[in-house]
């Protein structure tokens, strides 16, 4: 349904999309065993039971005042659930369990929200035809979806982390036939690349930090065709990559020293032996599948190689420029993403090969792009030229514009299709290891 999705849509085509996103993030509230709901399974991030009301708390607050002119009902509420944390330079949250409201309140108010938005959007999509009206509801729209779409893919690195035995397991993984993997690097000429979304281009939903678009000129350099693979990266680690002070940033030393890290997060070590947790198992280390690390992990790997992690315009350009100058909407051309295009939209919890998609293929050759792990990119995540605040949630890029957070590109196999547009960018800070991203390098 994705795939032919118009480009104006009506409010009608959202509620339904807002419908299918709901979806997605009851799901993995389902997923957790009901004596976990107050578990914190990473530790930089607040317990569960918070996720499970944010995500109305957010919806209601955004979209309260703003088209229903509804009553509050939990104050409380609102503001406990309203905002999420991501704590800067290593202190950690001590909330207990017991600091939080009973699940079933919380639930409860999770369903009157949802009752009484789905009352109110539903009778205004009939009563309201004046075109002047229309998008700001469909910008919040897009807003409540994007945002709900966003927890559904952080709330899964979270529940990954969540002991195995703490989750109801699922089916498995559709099956792939891939051929042997022959990693390479990929020369790119010097060109323009163009970053961001024109504004006034009002059809199209972006974020406040995709504005403005604007032509980024990148010197010749050459990119990994695929994503470091597991494979390689033990080939670092059995090389002494973790103890070689020389291929670190202090910081990023200092943190890994302090927390005793020799390894990916998602690696294992049982009797000599590497194993990898999926999201319902342990299996032996897939070595064709990306490598899942924080930004420093990734920045001293490439380091060792005597490479570099790509900016965010080199990435650009591997992934949408084309020998005839043109740029192309998606790595592999103008269709929507599809299933044959890559790993990401739910249909799998876990990566694939990073050659699994021989259709992902940019015009220059590069493969494994959007989809099957984020990408790191050594752009600090900065304001285009342009920017302006989104006046419905004015902290949602500003408040991380710190110096503290890199952008990421691409996508996991748990991002929802709609935001494998060219434009949208993903941040975290350099030590996160939970997220759903691996990296390639360059050679400049
Ligand atoms: C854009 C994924 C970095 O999860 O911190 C969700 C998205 N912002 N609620 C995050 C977000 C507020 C954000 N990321
Ligand atoms: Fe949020």
């Amino acid at each position: 349904m994705l795939a032919t999705r118009p480009v104006v849509e009506s409010k009608h085509e959202l509620l339904e999309r807002l419908a299918e996103a709901r979806l997605r993030t009851d799901e993995l509230f389902i997923l957790v065993k009901p004596d976990s709901l107050y578990e914190r399974p990473i530790p930089e991030r607040h317990r569960i039971i918070f996720y499970l009301g944010h995500l109305e708390a957010f919806d209601w607050n955004l979209l309260r005042t703003r088209i229903l002119d509804a009553q509050a009902f939990d104050p409380d509420f609102d503001r406990l659930f309203a905002f999420g944390i991501d704590p800067v330079g290593g202190g950690l949250p001590s909330d207990q369990p017991h600091d939080w409201p009973d699940g079933e309140d919380v639930r409860r108010y999770v369903g009157r929200i949802r009752q009484t938005l789905d009352a109110e959007l539903a009778g205004s999509i009939h009563s309201d035809s004046k075109p002047s009206g229309e998008l700001p509801v469909r910008l919040l729209l897009n807003v409540a979806i994007e945002h709900r779409l966003m927890h559904a893919e952080t709330l899964a690195y979270m529940l990954h982390q969540l002991p195995i035995d703490r989750k109801l397991p699922r089916g498995g993984q559709p099956e792939l036939v891939f051929p042997a993997l022959e990693p390479a690097m990929i020369q790119i000429l010097a060109g323009s690349t163009t970053l961001g979304l024109t504004r006034g281009d009002g059809n199209v939903f972006g974020w406040d930090n995709e504005y403005e678009a604007h032509l980024v000129h990148v010197p010749a350099f050459a990119i990994d065709r695929y994503k470091v693979t597991n494979r390689q990266y033990l080939q670092f680690i059995e090389a002494g990559g973790y103890d070689d002070q020389a291929l670190w940033d202090d910081a990023d030393w200092n943190w890994k020293s302090q927390r005793q890290l020799s390894h990916p997060a998602f690696w294992m070590q049982t009797d000599g032996r590497w194993s990898y947790r999926t999201m319902f198992s342990v299996v032996p280390l897939p070595l064709d599948w990306p490598v899942y690390v924080s930004y420093a992990e990734a920045a001293a790997y490439a380091r060792w190689t005597g490479n570099d992690l790509p900016t965010e315009a080199q990435w650009h350009r591997a992934a949408y420029s084309s020998p005839d100058g043109f740029e192309r909407p998606f790595p592999w051309g103008n269709e929507s993403p599809g299933m044959e295009h890559g790993n990401f939209d739910f249909h799998r919890w876990d990566p694939t090969p990073v050659n699994a998609f021989e259709k992902s293929q940019s015009a220059l050759g590069v493969a494994d792009l959007l989809g099957n792990g984020w990408e790191w990119t050594s752009t600090k995540f900065e304001p285009f030229p342009g920017f302006t605040p989104s006046p419905f949630y004015p902290g949602y890029s500003a408040d991380f514009f710190d110096g503290k957070h890199y952008v990421m590109k691409g996508g996991s196999a748990r991002t929802a299709a709609c935001m494998l547009r060219r434009s949208f960018r993903n941040w975290f800070q350099p030590h996160y290891q939970y997220v759903y991203a691996g990296f390639r390098c360059v050679s400049n």
